[in-house]
């Protein structure tokens, strides 16, 4: 069913696993994640930025896809449909227009008053339409979509306590030494931050910047109150790697199809893994 993420995500904190979110760029990708779902009895957060949702023709066709796609293949796990960063009130309340289950409200690059107020506002819309809201403190390194970031900022563990008092969110990202896309070097998490927000704010956490964090280090993130990790640049490598390996070896081909149809397969398998590693197989 489509749900939210609050219960989702009080679930797998309490049990000490993490949902994954897939970001969708395409039809493949919201097939290969929906199918991975329900393979590994997990459940699953779509992430859809404001650029893949511009991409793939607008928020609404996303809803009609994503509940179409769950009739067609009898999806039984809990999926929540979840706008990945949205910059503005604006964009959240068009997303819960359109069906959207889950948003998320970055307005982290704000003064921390004014990422409250704004915060707040979409709470406020969200929770009347049983929508759940994940907010962002700090910076997330690297780039998405048109998103550069310019430069990692810790969040501060006391905003962090305040933003959760004042605005009744459901979920917080604090960043704490992520980034966006590839990883130059090892990442540096601030595990020691993470666990005094976890502390403090009680909240589930979300990690961003999934991709390439090794192993020890997501298990030691979940253990301290990760309940989210969002992963999208690693489903693309590997999809492009995919493209690339069978247009090289057939010069000759041509139907996308042909294509396209490995690299879903390629995502899904990517996706399983990672439903493994994060533990949310079999939870739901
Ligand atoms: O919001 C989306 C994620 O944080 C994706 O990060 O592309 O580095 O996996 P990633
Ligand atoms: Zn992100």
């Amino acid at each position: 069913p489509l749900v939210s993420m609050t219960e989702m995500l009080q679930k797998a904190k309490s049990e000490g696993y993490a949902v994954g979110q897939f970001n969708l760029n395409n039809l493949e990708f919201t097939q290969a994640i929906l199918q991975a779902a329900e393979e590994e009895k997990s459940p699953v957060i779509l992430g859809v930025s404001e650029g893949a949702g511009k991409y793939m023709g607008g928020f609404k066709v996303i809803t009609a896809i994503v509940k179409a796609l769950m009739e067609e293949y009898q999806i039984t796990v809990p999926v929540a449909i979840h706008l990945d960063h949205g910059s503005s009130f604006e964009t959240c309340a068009k997303a819960i227009h359109a069906g959207f289950t889950s948003v998320m409200i970055d307005a982290s690059h704000h003064p921390f008053e004014e990422n409250v107020a704004i915060t707040s506002k979409v709470v406020e819309l969200a929770h009347i339409h049983g929508v759940s809201v994940e907010a962002e403190l700090g910076r997330v390194g690297g780039q998405e979509d048109d998103v550069v970031s310019d430069g990692i900022i810790y969040a501060d563990p006391q905003e962090c306590l305040e933003m959760a008092k004042r605005t009744n969110i459901d979920a917080l990202a604090p960043a704490l030494g992520s980034v966006h896309g590839p990883y130059k070097g090892e990442p540096k998490l601030g595990f020691k931050e993470m666990e005094e927000i976890s502390k403090l704010t009680g909240l589930p956490l979300v990690l961003h910047g999934g991709t390439g964090i090794p192993t020890k280090d997501i298990q030691k993130a979940i253990s301290l109150g990760t309940a989210k990790i969002n992963v999208n640049t690693e489903n693309q490598i590997a999809s492009a790697k995919t493209v690339r390996q069978v247009l090289a070896e057939k010069p000759d081909l041509y139907d996308p199809r042909k294509y396209l149809g490995p690299a879903r397969e390629t995502i899904k398998q990517t996706v399983i893994e990672k439903m493994r590693e994060f533990g949310s197989s079999q939870k739901a």
